[in-house]
């Protein structure tokens, strides 16, 4: 009975929720495994940023429920946004769920499966469904745990949870509550023991994270806490790189902007979420920005490191969005120049101010304004990726490739890189001069200073 899979939706701070869980399940003696069918207890870690998310969850949580006519003692459980956002309703929609485990309550799973491991085993009647929705002071420190995993190269560092901004469209601040920072203290420490792990490169998670702190630890020097905790995980020996998501463009000051010059870490790939690109939309979304502060931001960041690489968050189809705001939109998307982006179409949210909205764009519109996106995009990542055909890149290795023999790492920039190695490279940086490149990936040969090593 202690074989228990996660299965895990939305976005990197749900990944790493999910870890958490895992660890502390481990180490109350449940073995992990990779794939629903070998398991008693399935967990979903669900997203409710968009309807489809929630669909899909939902969705396999039902087609699970039926596993419990063969095996009545088969265990199912909701974490995250998705109970935290629906709540009770979920058990209406689907009884068969032993467990709905909210946001701050990540921490609490392993006792709720004990407990229902034990009311299964007497044998009584099927015990009521474990709701734990409660908010929980702190709960942004207990996520700190991570499963040592063989060569992790890489690893996600949760600093904080929770959102403040109301952005009309959006239903991350119901599901994760207000803005909660960890201690920087605490921070570093769990990035200290990454290190002496062998993890190489570091990125730090939250919904906001040029918010980090604010209101708990002062501006030192000109530097907010968030440049500061930037600072001190550069100076962690053992760290070879720094990423970061989601900053949000308000918090996006002169300070952050000259950390990408003066902390060597900190690699020169931004995730600066638009959403629109046309300034009456930005306003009806209540993002508090316009798009010309947007481009200053873009701007100065070229200005102290000319090769930076940009991806984006943007949404087709809010409510309102006219074809000429669109197209306006799409002129500003493509002026940027964007390497990588998530382009959405908007999904109407339970509760949020943009769902009571008139104008809702239609589902073929959507799709459309969705392609035209896409579009630019290709041509600029591809375009982006040929001009590193012919130079020579610094790659940190990640470990073979899925498929074949292939090895594949990453740029500072983020390019998906692809070559011959072997394992004893996993984790080191090494050279690759690039051959060849597609939207997505970069391919090439490992060379040293110029001579092929391999
Ligand atoms: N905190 C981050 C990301 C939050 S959710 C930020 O502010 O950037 C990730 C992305 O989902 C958002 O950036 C937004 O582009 C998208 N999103 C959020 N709500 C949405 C909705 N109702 N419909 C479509 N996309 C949405
Ligand atoms: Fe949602 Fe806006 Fe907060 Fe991002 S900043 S999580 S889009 S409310
Ligand atoms: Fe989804 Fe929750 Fe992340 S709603 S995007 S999993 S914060």
């Amino acid at each position: 009975m202690n074989r228990v899979y996660i299965k895990t939706y939305g976005c990197q701070m749900n990944e790493r929720d999910s870890e958490q869980v895992a660890s502390s399940l481990r180490d109350r003696g449940y073995s992990m495994v990779d794939n629903e069918f070998d398991a008693d207890v399935v967990l979903l870690n669900t997203c409710s940023v968009r309807d489809q998310a929630e669909q899909k969850a939902i969705g396999k949580a039902g087609y699970l429920a039926k596993r419990k006519r063969s095996n009545p003692n088969f265990m199912i459980g909701v974490l995250g946004c998705m109970a935290q956002n629906r709540g009770s309703e979920l058990v209406d929609r689907l009884p068969d769920l032993d467990l709905i485990v909210g946001t701050q309550k990540f921490h609490a799973v392993p006792d709720h499966v004990d407990q229902l491991i034990k009311s299964y085993a007497a044998q009584g009647p099927r015990p009521t469904t474990i709701l734990d929705l409660e908010e929980e002071e702190g709960s942004q420190n207990t996520i700190k745990d991570h499963l040592p995993k063989k060569d992790q190269v890489c690893a996600f560092v949760s600093i904080m949870q929770g959102c403040n901004m109301n952005c009309a469209y959006c239903i991350v601040p119901k599901t994760r509550g207000r803005e909660r920072a960890r201690p920087m203290d605490q921070i570093v420490e769990e990035v200290h023991e990454l290190a002496e792990q062998g993890v190489k490169e570091i990125t730090l998670l939250g919904q906001i994270v040029t918010s980090y702190g604010r209101r708990d630890f002062p501006v030192v020097g000109g530097k907010s806490p968030f440049v500061q905790l930037i600072e001190r995980i550069n100076d962690i020996e053992g760290i070879d790189r720094i990423r970061f998501t989601s900053p949000h463009p308000r918090g996006f000051k002169q300070d952050l902007v000259e950390a990408y010059r003066d902390v060597p870490k900190l690699c020169e790939y931004v995730h600066l979420p638009l959403q629109a690109g046309c300034n009456k939309t930005l306003r009806a979304m209540n993002r508090p920005y316009t798009k010309e502060r947007y481009r200053e931001i873009v701007d100065s960041l070229r200005a102290v490191v000319p090769d930076m690489y940009f991806s984006t968050d943007i949404i087709v189809g809010f409510p309102g969005e006219t074809e000429e705001d669109f197209d306006e939109s799409a002129v500003f998307f493509e002026d940027i120049g964007f390497d990588m982006s998530y382009i959405f179409k908007y999904s109407i949210r339970t509760g949020t101010p943009a769902e009571t909205m008139e104008d809702q764009v239609s589902t073929e519109e959507k799709e459309r304004r969705n392609h035209v996106l896409l579009d630019i995009l290709a041509k600029r990542s591809l375009w982006r990726n040929e001009q590193l055909v012919g130079t020579v890149q610094e790659v940190l290795v990640e470990g073979p490739a899925k498929k074949g023999y292939k090895f594949v790492g990453k740029t500072r920039g983020y390019r998906n890189s692809i070559f011959d190695g072997d394992d004893r490279l996993i984790g080191q940086l090494v050279q690759m001069k690039v051959d060849r490149a597609t939207a997505s990936t970069i391919y090439g040969d490992l060379v040293l200073a110029g001579v092929d090593t391999i």
